[in-house]
């Protein structure tokens, strides 16, 4: 069959390292797709930078929309960021030129997530965005595909790998936190506006997200709970020590009897349990579903590799013909005359 074209959109940590998947695995792609995956269009803001790629074979675009509107790209791969403008713009234009889209930008997703799936759903397109959430790890699949026999319960996971590493160093060196947020910034941990990061708002993004594909409901970033971890103290640390327990900045998302409950704050956790023992910017997330119980994912929620590894996973995905759209699947127990819960507020 056709090759799947794609058409990649932002060239740096990300962007780069799909690039350099699909230059090295390009056999392994095609075994698993039924189908070759090339590239035929890349898009940055400066062509003269230095990529640590060849990036000779692609057509060369400065706007990302020449790319969504461009005839030769049957998947837009938007790894610009942002949680509007360009982003935003460009994906709606890849879906209404009949393009499928592939993503990794949570913060669009937490705020525009539901209106872009159900666009691309009134077109016959589809949008995928398993990097969003904890960078490699599968989660997204694992829930939509793997625990599709299960009611989901929980969701709940340590999302932010900069806010671990800040909290686990403050332990491990006895640190205060202005200290340890400086060292992070030194070591290009921090997201471009720390406050997304320390702030606890890029994990909120990333519950929303996983809360609602886990209950089926619209995703809701206004109702999560959000405590940073910018008011965590040496001394918290010390006496939750004392007492068994580690300070996470610890997501979790349940349906009770009053709606969804979206929390994202430090909490306590035994420091003998999967999350307590879960060091520098690693991530977990942990899914409880009615049959399968409880199922522990950890791994690089972040960097170049993990994060391009699940970008390519949604771009086989689409490369062998799934289309199930991952917003808007309902959970167990909803029957599709019956819309999607939303959120008790
Ligand atoms: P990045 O390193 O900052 O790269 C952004 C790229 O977009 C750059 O190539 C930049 O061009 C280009 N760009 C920015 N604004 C543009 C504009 N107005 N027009 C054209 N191009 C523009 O970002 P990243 O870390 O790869 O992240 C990309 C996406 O993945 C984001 O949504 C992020 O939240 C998400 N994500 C990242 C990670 C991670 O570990 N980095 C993990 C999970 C999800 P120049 O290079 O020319 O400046
Ligand atoms: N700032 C994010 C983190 C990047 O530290 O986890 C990956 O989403």
């Amino acid at each position: 069959s056709s090759p799947l074209r794609l058409g990649i959109a932002g060239l740096g940590t990300v962007g780069i390292g799909v690039v350099k998947i699909v230059q090295k695995r390009a056999e392994l792609l095609a075994a698993r797709s039924g189908r070759d995956i090339t590239i035929t269009a890349v898009s940055a803001r400066d062509k003269m930078k230095n990529r640590d790629a060849d990036l000779s074979a692609y057509r060369w675009e400065t706007d990302p929309m020449a790319i969504a509107q461009a005839d030769d790209v049957d998947v837009y791969v938007e790894l610009v960021g942002g949680d509007s403008g360009i982003a935003k713009d460009s994906i709606e234009a890849a879906l209404r030129s009949g393009k499928d889209v592939v993503t990794a930008n949570k913060a669009l997703l937490a705020k525009h997530g539901q209106e872009l799936a159900q666009l691309a759903e009134s077109l016959g397109r589809v949008i995928r965005f398993e990097a969003a959430v904890a960078g490699g790890i599968p989660v997204i699949k694992t829930m939509t595909e793997s625990l599709a026999g299960n009611e989901i319960q929980r969701v709940m996971g340590v999302m932010n790998g900069t806010c671990n590493y800040i909290l686990t160093r403050m332990e491990s060196a006895g640190l205060p936190y202005e200290t340890v947020f400086e060292e992070a910034r030194q070591l290009g941990y921090l997201e471009a506006d720390p406050t997304l990061d320390v702030g606890g708002i890029d994990a909120g993004h990333k519950l929303a997200i996983l809360s609602s594909i886990a209950f089926g409901t619209q995703v809701d970033f206004d109702n999560v709970e959000i405590e940073g971890i910018e008011r965590v103290s040496i001394d918290d640390i010390n006496r939750a020590a004392d007492m068994g327990y580690r300070i996470k900045l610890l997501g979790v998302a349940q349906m009770t009897g009053r709606g969804l409950e979206q929390r994202m704050s430090p909490c306590l956790v035994p420091a003998d349990s999967p999350l307590g023992q879960l060091n520098g910017g690693t991530n977990m997330v942990i899914v409880e579903g009615d049959s399968v119980g409880q199922i522990v994912l950890r791994g690089a929620g972040a960097g170049e590799g993990p994060t391009a590894s699940a970008v390519m996973s949604d771009i086989v995905e689409v490369a062998r013909g799934l289309r199930m759209p991952v917003f808007g699947q309902p959970a167990v127990g909803l029957t599709a005359a019956q819309p999607a819960r939303t959120a008790v507020p």
